[in-house]
């Protein structure tokens, strides 16, 4: 006989009537407990809104330890990853599982670098949008329109197609993401240089003019290159689940990502970066820094501290530490070491640290916290803050993407609701309403 397998037993204490609910392992974190057949044997839905308590799908991709202050990415933890790889082996890790030979390295990257120039006519369509609009704005809209482009090719049941559209989206983001700049300050729109590493093409095509020769700064690009290793995945978050959702549709991959686009430009997510830095020059200056966490602790203030807290992580999160010293290093590189927004940052997440109020709930500084300070020096300007995330993490989105095509469980998701509202009645035709 089999070792007895675990579950929950859960009763329903208006009848009595009990079920046995059997609990998932996986090789890391916490146990699941199955509900899926739950409605079907109970009658009921299961309720958590923000999904505070729910694994909504299996995953092998990435693994946080929240508590620990852990983040692996395949197994890898990421600070060996920052130290001692590149944006392109993180690329290739996130997508097929495991870390590139040099000849699968080689090939991957040329294979990137050759997709980056995006359609003619797909230029033409910033011309539509206000050269003030918010780049995040230009990136759901571009994004989402390379599904016009690619529509009639991609068959998601093929893992060919699969694998051309998801190097697609991570060839073109940092082309599209180059030109939304280039289109809000005028300047003509730069094309790729496919003989530069990815990020280094990225800077390129961000800085280059077609009148002045740009030499991209090693330190920036490596600087580059660690803030996307360090934004490439991160399991489950909002965004990468509202890819999953789209994607579980079978729409197509660029319609997914696009989605995706938007669902991180929130401030409660990848726009934190931008808010941080908007934070930081509202504060000002050190004498300020009371008055701002005063508010942020006052329930009647909507004010939150930006760049603090995860709902994940209740430790330091670990790309914050790396993003720091990041930060430092490029300061000195730029002879900016005096920058005041590091020390006004470093003076906040002190106080911050200190006050029981963030001890208590455990809010600890994120990923975007140091972030901003890091673009800010490279010349990034604030509005492009998310859209450096985004180029970033949509590796992340398509290596996701397909792990849940490929799923032999996945249907459409489609959450079910605790209703509230009125009972079912008569329409009242409008002379007879009062
Ligand atoms: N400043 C002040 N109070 C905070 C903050 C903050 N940044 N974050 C959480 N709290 C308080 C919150 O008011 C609540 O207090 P109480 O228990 O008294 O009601 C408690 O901490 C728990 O917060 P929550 O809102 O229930 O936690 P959550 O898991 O739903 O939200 C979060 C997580 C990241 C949205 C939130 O911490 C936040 O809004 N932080 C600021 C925005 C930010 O930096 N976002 C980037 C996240 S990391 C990168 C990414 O994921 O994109």
């Amino acid at each position: 006989m089999g070792a007895r397998k675990e579950s929950f037993t859960i009763t329903d204490n208006r009848t009595g009537k009990s079920w046995e609910l059997p609990v998932l392992k996986g090789t890391m974190g916490p146990d699941v407990v199955d509900v899926r057949k739950f409605y079907a044997d109970t009658g009921c839905f299961t309720y958590d809104p923000s999904f505070t308590s729910t694994a909504a799908c299996e995953s092998s991709i990435t693994f946080i330890d929240g508590d620990a202050g852990l983040l692996l990415y395949r197994g890898y933890p990421i600070e060996q990853l920052a130290e001692q790889s590149d944006f392109m082996d993180v690329c290739y890790l996130l997508l097929y599982g495991e870390l590139p030979t040099p000849v699968q390295k080689l090939k991957f990257e040329d294979d990137i670098m050759h997709h980056t120039m995006m359609h003619e006519k797909l230029r033409r369509f910033y011309d539509g949008f206000q050269m003030n609009a918010h780049p995040m704005a230009i990136m759901c809209g571009i994004v989402g329109a390379l599904g016009a482009f690619y529509h009639d090719r991609i068959d998601i049941t093929d893992p060919t197609y699969r694998m051309i559209a998801s190097y697609r989206v991570l060839s073109k983001m940092p082309t599209i993401a180059a030109a939304a700049y280039k289109y809000s300050v005028g300047q003509p729109f730069i094309y790729p240089r496919n003989d530069l590493s990815y990020s280094a093409n990225f800077l390129h095509m961000l800085f280059a003019t077609p009148c002045e020769d740009y030499e991209v700064n090693p330190v920036l690009e490596r600087a580059m290159d660690l803030i996307l290793i360090l934004h490439a995945d991160h399991e489950q978050n909002a965004s990468t689940s509202t890819v999953r959702m789209a994607g579980s549709t079978g729409t197509n991959p660029f319609a997914a990502v696009a989605a995706g686009i938007a669902a991180l430009w929130g401030p409660a997510h990848g726009g934190a970066n931008e808010a941080v830095l908007r934070m930081l020059d509202e504060i000002g200056t050190k004498d300020r820094i009371p008055e701002f966490i005063k508010r942020a602790k006052d329930p009647d203030d909507p004010f939150r501290l930006m760049g603090f807290g995860h709902r994940v992580y209740k430790n330091y999160d670990p790309r914050a530490r790396i993003m720091q010293r990041t930060c430092n290093e490029v300061l000195d590189a730029l002879n900016a070491k005096d920058e005041p927004l590091l020390e006004l940052a470093m003076e906040l997440e002190k106080i911050a640290l200190e006050d029981e109020y963030f001890v208590k709930r455990k809010l600890y500084p994120n990923v975007d916290f140091y972030s901003g300070i890091i673009f800010r020096a490279m010349k990034i300007p604030v509005s492009m803050f998310t859209v450096m995330f985004a180029v970033a993490r949509s590796i992340g989105w398509v290596a996701q993407w397909n792990e849940m095509i490929t799923d032999p469980g996945m249907r459409i998701a489609r959450p079910r609701q605790l209703f509230t509202g009125p009972l079912k009645r008569d329409f009242v035709p409008l002379d007879r309403r009062r």
